[in-house]
């Protein structure tokens, strides 16, 4: 069986869809809240609790055989720093209990980490950077993500479990926004064009990082835990497929939608963290270890999936 928790969230969703399609369609869910009528479509079993509540955690696998997990259950980064003491518990306490309640071996374990585990200096801005530089995290999303990395590679050996991450930047779905993350400023902006309206945007113009969208998140998390392990070098691998500022994203918005009208109003404390982030990854690890490329850039994204899809989600609603 499949443990997916938080499955609610953005990524769960997508993925136990996909997982589903894939004919791998033994998952339990595990949520705050019971799985809204399109999701309990691909899941056999469903779990409300708490992840930071050890024994609900606990009964799932003691209920169950799981054979593979994707933690996703998290605070994101802006939210997390509203109360970074809430968002340790909810990341590093949530993860222990999973960990903790792991009762046989060689299960696959997959966790989707940051690009906010970074913090650039100086001009960094401008360099490709490779996983191992700059793990100087300034934000509690960041500190709690490279804290589980590690602990999780950690595991691997004291426990025998078979540990992959993922460092994800911004993700765009058509289907869904995300909730409380710094990089939420993209998907906003799409959502509110393609439903003709304007939008505030909380980061300057100049802004930079990675994005992807859903689909190509969704398939890099399913090759990288369908990778013999004979070909992966290492634990945590980051991955990206474009890296737009609010510029670029405006200009290709307005080529759709020209009547779209974009303001600024400066949220310093989310501008800081996106301006300590990496605008470009150096993928090679990722390319090399288990043949990451993205099917989606720039153009494609919004011509082959945002826009159509989009659109398409606020008809049928
Ligand atoms: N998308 C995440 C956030 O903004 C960063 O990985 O919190």
């Amino acid at each position: 069986m499949i443990l997916i928790t938080g499955i609610n969230g953005e990524i769960g969703s997508a993925l136990a869809k996909q997982l589903y399609i894939n004919g791998k369609n033994e998952i339990i869910g595990f949520d705050l809240n019971g799985p809204n009528q399109n999701l309990k479509k691909y899941i056999k079993k469903h779990y409300v609790g708490d992840i930071i509540n050890q024994k609900s955690v606990k009964k799932v696998f003691q209920d169950n055989k799981i054979t593979e997990i994707y933690h996703l259950a998290a605070i994101l980064s802006s939210k997390g720093e509203e109360d970074p003491f809430f968002a340790h518990k909810v990341n590093v306490d949530g993860f222990l209990n999973v960990v903790q309640s792991i009762n046989t071996s060689n299960i696959k374990f997959f966790f989707p980490s940051s690009i906010a585990v970074y913090h650039l200096d100086g001009n960094a801005k401008n360099i490709s950077i490779i996983e191992d530089d700059f793990c100087n995290p300034n934000n509690i999303y960041g500190c709690n993500k490279l804290y589980c990395e590690k602990i999780g590679s950690y595991f691997e050996i004291f426990k025998n479990i078979d540990f992959r991450s993922l460092r994800f930047s911004g993700i765009i779905s058509a289907y869904s926004l995300p909730q409380g993350g710094t990089s939420d400023y993209a998907p906003e902006m799409i959502h509110h064009a393609v439903q003709n309206k304007n939008y505030t945007c909380f980061v300057r113009e100049d802004s930079c990082i990675p994005f992807m969208i859903m689909p190509d998140a969704v398939n890099a998390i399913i090759n990288l835990m369908d990778t013999k392990k004979s070909k992966i070098n290492r634990n945590v691998y980051h991955i990206q497929a474009f890296s737009p500022t609010v510029k670029d994203i405006y200009e290709k918005i307005i080529s759709h939608f020209p009547k779209f009208n974009l303001v600024y109003d400066i949220n310093e404390k989310r501008q800081k963290l996106i301006d300590s982030w990496p605008a470009q990854l150096n993928q090679k690890n990722a390319e090399q270890d288990w043949g990451w490329k993205p099917k989606f850039n720039f153009d494609d994204a919004f011509e082959k999936y945002l826009i159509p899809k989009i659109k398409e989600f606020y008809k049928r609603r």
